[in-house]
């Protein structure tokens, strides 16, 4: 096997998706802790500051309690090396979620076991579904009474339209979680709890589901019972199939509590030996093969002045084939210029350490002089360009008032830098003219307008309010310019560009929108960015 193959067997690159408070911040804490990148995890008074020191960046996070980028984090178990996609918590960032999403193979779904799947899980669901990765279920919080697992598996096959399959089964005594039973190795694991909720690795005790020490610890009746789930499962349950789990048509499941870290330990020992490694990727010239020897790979997320001190940019790249080494000389497809990649880091939040090489499934971050944009395609090896991330249209709009006229100038830099990122969206009244007074920012969520107010001011130095503006329902628009500027005339409808000089078209209800598309036969309304 070559030392890239090798690379790549052992590689797994994933992202959690939930409802918020299903337990991501916990679960995410608790994977470090056991793949030794922190060594305590913060006890209840400690976690509130500790979960602002993992993955947010911004004050303005701290301020508010939320997280709003995501940052990549590493860690080794078993001989793999994992990369965790940590994705924002609040859905009125969602968008960087998607964006995130893309640079996966797998997905952790993560439920709380007395509310299953909410209503964000669905949407993140959705996306990965689309994509058609492997979604893994985490049944959280098994630690107090929740819903009949039986119920609740049977629940999410119904609601999301997906088979499941337990690989581990909670083990109840008298009502209490004690364990859980993993199913493909027909091993027992019982924990114990320790009192400081879970800030070191549970103790555990591995043995066989007819040991004397399960009867006598369980008892004759939650040993009946727990032989009875299990043999329900083997006779009437969905059977483990690789393939369905590799094309998102079937999700093994896991219970476990994140919070007193039962059954944390066989949850990640099946999930790295089920989860793909890197998986091939679609691009103009057909298929990418991550053993394919040249380096290849995507920008898919960009955060600027990461760091206060120094104002800087990074792009974080998924390395999608080949190897990566520092300083490396890549093409720039979309420019068609060479680029150097020199100083690339690896992040553990705020932690940046230099690395000197990257394997598909890494992830990197590269300094970034304006140069590169979200979906960017880095490559040594020929023209390729990945398939897009997809751009979503803002729910929401806004006119920018700068309070001092003056520091137009610096607006505009802002406003070019935060749409780079994927931060904002800026849109013009006019296709052809950028310096309309009063550009107008779409944002997906309303927080988003928050961050950019409070990025424009400590960031660029130019405070801003922002002017609502109407038109919740837009749509970008492919067809003949007249056709769009008569439909533009509508009442209650607005035409506005984004700043590559897309058209967009903004209805005032959801009625105008479908009306339009029923009766303009030349113009497409797209969904996403074209
Ligand atoms: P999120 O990132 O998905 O929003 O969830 P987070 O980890 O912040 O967890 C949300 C709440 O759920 C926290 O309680 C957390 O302690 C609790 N939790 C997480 N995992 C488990 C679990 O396995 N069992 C139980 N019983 N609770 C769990 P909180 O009261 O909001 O915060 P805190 O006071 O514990 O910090």
């Amino acid at each position: 096997m070559t030392e890239l193959e090798n690379a790549i067997r052992l590689r797994r690159t994933f992202a959690i998706i939930s409802h918020p408070d299903a337990g991501k911040t916990t679960l995410t804490e608790k994977l470090l802790l056991y793949g030794g990148a922190i060594h305590l995890a913060g006890s209840v008074k400690a976690r509130r500051a500790a979960r602002h020191a993992t993955s947010d960046w911004m004050k303005l996070e701290q301020e508010r309690g939320i997280s709003v980028t995501s940052s990549v984090m590493q860690f080794e178990y078993d001989g793999y090396h994992v990369n965790l996609l940590d994705t924002p918590g609040h859905e009125d960032f969602s968008e960087d979620t998607y964006r995130t999403l893309v640079a996966a193979d797998s997905a952790v779904m993560l439920l709380d076991n007395r509310r299953g799947v909410e209503e964000r899980t669905r949407q993140l669901f959705d996306v990965c579904k689309k994509r058609r990765i492997p979604i893994f279920t985490f049944v959280n919080k098994c630690d107090r009474a929740g819903e009949d697992p039986l119920k609740l598996i049977s629940d999410v096959e119904a609601d999301l339209a997906i088979k499941c399959h337990p690989v581990t089964w909670p083990i109840f005594r008298d009502g209490t979680f004690v364990g859980v039973y993993d199913r493909r190795r027909a091993l027992i694991h019982l924990f114990s709890r320790d009192e400081e909720h879970g800030a070191h690795r549970a103790e555990v005790k591995v043995g066989s589901l007819d040991s004397k020490e399960l009867h006598a610890l369980l008892g004759p009746e939650s040993h009946a019972q727990l032989v009875h789930d299990i043999t329900l499962l083997d006779e009437a349950g969905h059977p483990f199939d690789h393939d369905e789990l590799l094309a998102g048509e079937l999700s093994p499941v896991f219970f476990g509590s994140a919070l007193t870290n039962f059954g944390l330990e066989p949850f990640l020992k099946e999930f790295l030996e089920l989860a793909p490694p890197p998986l091939p990727r679609e691009s103009t010239i057909g298929t990418i093969q991550p053993t394919d020897p040249a380096f290849t790979g995507f920008v898919f997320k960009i955060q600027a002045n990461m760091d206060p001190k120094h104002r800087d940019r990074v792009a974080f790249v998924r390395v999608c084939s080949g190897k990566f080494e520092a300083g490396m000389q890549v093409n720039h497809v979309r420019t068609g210029k060479p680029l150097r990649l020199s100083a690339p880091q690896q992040f553990m939040a705020r932690e940046r350490t230099a690395i000197t090489e990257a394997w598909p499934g890494d992830v990197i971050g590269v300094m970034d002089r304006g140069v590169l944009r979200i979906g960017d395609t880095l490559s040594n090896d020929g023209d390729l360009e990945f398939q897009g991330i997809p751009r979503f249209p803002p729910e929401h709009f806004a006119r920018v008032i700068v309070k001092d006229p003056m520091r137009r100038k610096q607006l505009d830099t802002g406003l070019r830098q935060l749409t780079e990122e994927g931060a904002a969206q800026v849109f013009f009244t006019s296709g052809t003219d950028t310096t309309s007074p009063t550009p107008i920012v779409g944002a997906v969520g309303l927080l988003q307008f928050d961050v950019m107010l409070f990025r424009l001011e400590t960031e660029y130095g130019v405070p801003c309010r922002f002017e609502p503006f109407a038109g919740r329902y837009p749509r970008w628009v492919v067809g003949p310019v007249e056709d769009i500027e008569r439909v533009a005339r509508g009442q209650g409808t607005t035409l506005l560009f984004d700043a590559k000089g897309n058209p967009l078209l903004l209805f005032q209800d959801a009625w105008a929108l479908r009306w339009a598309q029923d009766k303009e036969k030349t113009i497409t309304f797209l969904e996403t960015a074209p």
